[in-house]
């Protein structure tokens, strides 16, 4: 039987902000995996992934930072890139779907459907933010959710409650643009009729049919993905709007779509496709042996996902027709960081990036500890505690310990060579039994999207190995029956070989480290369950320590960082809204003088002010009482905001507001003048 071959995705991150080891533990370190194995078994592969630089993620961080979309995306698309190539996450292709071959391919596939009558348009009201002309989708829309009542549910969902909503199910809908409450408008956009999808859906998520053909076999997808799917298709499917009134995104390729883009989840997944074409024209290939025929299509993503690869897209790519449906989705549960969620605005997160610049040497010790708390079934969990123990417990006192002892006895007693298997025990009969059958056992794991145990399994070995050297005791044995000794070790050699062939999909840098060391390399996974890897005679080098242990400081250090940095975000409030310099404009500020001061009666904070403002002189209570006494602040000059709407406080009219710097602690200060100022003059 000729090979299955693969196409691999890995979910195309948002380009709005870095990776963290939550994304990494959940998509693209098990693809990565999942991908260097096939290759040693000789699957045909292309692996793919890219930026998602569309949708509300992308604009509103662009409004947040204050520069523009593509600015963002810029930014983003090639920090995300860089920390994938440092942590050798080895795409075929990083592609971006702001890219001009992007646009082409979804708009061409969106006409396809079009032409085809797959979609209806459909005039309605939906919510208009007045303010920014713009109608409110998505994420620029929240509101009370009808079913949970969290009252920052989005347009599009409920992160609490995980409910798939519609602009219109939310109480008391507010813009995020503006935080005013929207208007209704009338827009008209196509919809894509997924109710008409429901039976066929239903056949093949459960039992893996399509027309009557099996595609696939449904025990194989994860208990999640199957239940998530059937959730929703039970509550019943509705149409969903494939376009958005935005002005960055893929443009509708019609007349009369002004102002319309596609949906972000419409896009993106073609961003796929698109990225394969790339691919195939760099490397002379044609792109649709990649989406058709006798292969597989295997999306690696987050549970937030699911609907999306599992439902959405499989119906756009059955409606275009000429596309293989995925084979599987493993889907991923999130992972946690010391107690609470990964959060980007509260920078509750350890970023891929600082990761790597910080223990550049240290990368395949994230990847094994990032494997073994792997969220494959549940949410899990990441500590800095954690990370230490397994690396000091597993690396480097199973595995390290039994390589290096391997290696040094035979440097030690053969000056490096591969001594000559004698006569074996029934010890060496069940050691050799173990490292027949492990390469096997962690197949058949890896082939079902099983990689915690699959790396577990290839530990074992390690385990098997480390156990039979303290069990044999050739140390002891070399003076009285050294024969024995050269089978012990022999035996032990060939163990660490194994182990150079079946961690390469885990840790690839010490699976060549190790291939260095003992001269001996193979990329063909066939090759582990061998226990002739290394024959006698064959020269090995000098042994390296695999893996330095992790001191109690990098744990506290990196645990006190991570609640610094978490504090200090908390302190500042998030920039305010955008506004124009026309608003700015109509602010006026100027330097006054304050002539006199006295305390308002039964009022602790409050001082009564007469300000010369070099146009005036004017009465301004103002709530400095607590720091300054009324003697203090006499002959101060101090910035006025003269045009603010009086008001009357404790009776008295306030006509302006003095301005004064805050710190974090609530201490307040005169923001005097570098240079001595006459009253009157302007603050811009
Ligand atoms: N950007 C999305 C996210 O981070 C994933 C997009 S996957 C794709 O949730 F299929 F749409 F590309
Ligand atoms: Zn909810």
């Amino acid at each position: 039987m000729s090979k299955a071959k693969y196409t691999v995705t890995a979910a195309l991150p948002y380009a709005n902000g870095p990776i963290h080891l939550g994304h990494v533990a959940g998509v693209y370190l098990p693809a990565d995996i999942f991908v260097r194995f096939l290759r040693m078994n000789h699957h045909d592969v292309a692996f793919i992934c890219g930026s998602d630089e569309h949708g509300a993620a992308i604009t509103l961080r662009a409004k947040k930072e204050g520069i523009s979309p593509q600015e963002i995306v810029d930014k983003y698309h090639d920090l995300i890139k860089k920390a994938f190539d440092d942590f050798h996450i080895n795409f075929d292709i990083f592609h971006r779907t702001s890219a001009p071959i992007h646009h082409e391919t979804s708009q061409e596939f969106f006409k396809v459907l079009h032409d085809k009558g797959k979609f209806t348009e459909e005039t309605s009201e939906q919510y208009y933010d007045e303010t920014f002309h713009q109608f409110l989708a998505d994420r620029y829309i929240s509101g009370t959710c009808p079913k949970c009542q969290n009252p920052g549910a989005y347009g599009d969902q409920c992160e609490k409650c995980g409910s798939d909503l519609s602009p219109k199910d939310l109480i008391n809908p507010v813009s995020t643009l503006s935080g005013k409450a929207p208007i209704l408008k009338t827009t008209s956009h196509w919809y894509l009729p997924m109710q008409l999808h429901e039976n066929w859906l239903r056949t093949w998520i459960k039992e893996g049919r399509l027309d009557g053909v099996q595609q696939h076999d449904p025990k194989a997808w994860r208990n999640q993905v199957i239940g998530q799917c059937m959730s929703w298709i039970d509550g019943g499917l509705h149409p969903r709007a494939m376009t958005r009134d935005l002005d960055w995104g893929v443009k509708v390729p019609l007349p009369n779509a002004e102002g319309k883009v596609l949906y972000v989840w419409l896009d993106a997944p073609i961003g796929y496709i698109s990225a394969t074409k790339q691919w195939a024209l760099d490397q002379n290939k044609d792109w649709k042996d990649y989406w058709t025929g006798d292969r597989k299509l295997v999306h690696f993503i987050g549970k937030d996902n699911i609907v999306f690869h599992a439902i959405i897209f499989p119906i756009l790519l059955k409606d275009h027709g000429g596309f293989i449906l995925p084979d599987n989705v493993p889907a991923y549960e999130f992972l946690n960081l010391e107690g609470d969620k990964f959060s980007t605005s509260r920078n509750w997160a350890v970023w891929l990036h600082e990761y790597i610049s910080t223990y550049p040497d240290k990368i395949d010790e994230l990847k094994y500890v990032l494997t073994a708390i792997a969220p494959e079934s549940k949410d899990a969990e990441f500590t800095w505690k954690e990370y230490q123990t397994r690396i000091n417990s597993e690396l480097a006192d199973i595995l390290g310990n039994f390589v290096n002892r391997a290696l040094v006895l035979t440097h030690k007693y053969y000056e490096g060579i591969i001594p000559e298997c004698g006569e074996l025990t029934a010890a060496d009969h069940q050691v050799i039994e173990a490292i027949h059958q492990i390469p096997g056992k962690i197949a058949s794991l890896m082939y079902q999207y099983k990689l915690r145990d699959a790396q577990a399994e290839a530990m074992q070995l390690a385990r098997i190995g480390n156990k039979y050297l303290a069990e044999q005791e050739p140390w002891k044995l070399i003076k009285t029956d050294p024969e024995r000794v050269a089978t012990i070790m022999n035996i032990a050699l060939q163990i660490t070989a194994n182990l150079s062939i079946v961690l390469q999909p885990f840790l690839p840098n010490t699976a060549t480290k190790l291939e260095g060391i003992l001269n001996y390399k193979t990329k063909d996974w066939n090759d582990a369950g061998k226990i002739n890897l290394l024959s006698s005679g064959h020269a090995i080098h000098n042994p390296e320590i695999l893996f330095q242990k992790i001191e109690d400081d990098l744990v506290h250090a990196e645990v006190e960082k991570l609640k610094k940095s978490n504090q200090s975000n908390l302190k500042f409030e998030p920039q305010k809204m955008e506004i124009s310099f026309d608003d700015f404009t109509k602010i006026d500020i100027r330097l006054g003088t304050i002539l006199s001061a006295e305390k308002v009666e039964k009022a602790d904070k409050l001082l009564k002010l007469l300000v010369d403002t070099g146009i005036d002189k004017r009465t301004i209570v103002s709530g400095i009482a607590e720091h300054y006494q009324p003697e203090e602040v006499v002959g101060k000059t101090v910035q006025v905001l003269l045009n603010l709407a009086p008001r009357k406080i404790r009776g008295i009219e306030s006509q302006g507001m003095i301005l004064m710097a805050e710190d974090i602690d609530g201490k307040l200060s005169f923001m005097i003048p570098e240079k001595p100022f006459e009253a009157g003059g302007g603050v811009r």
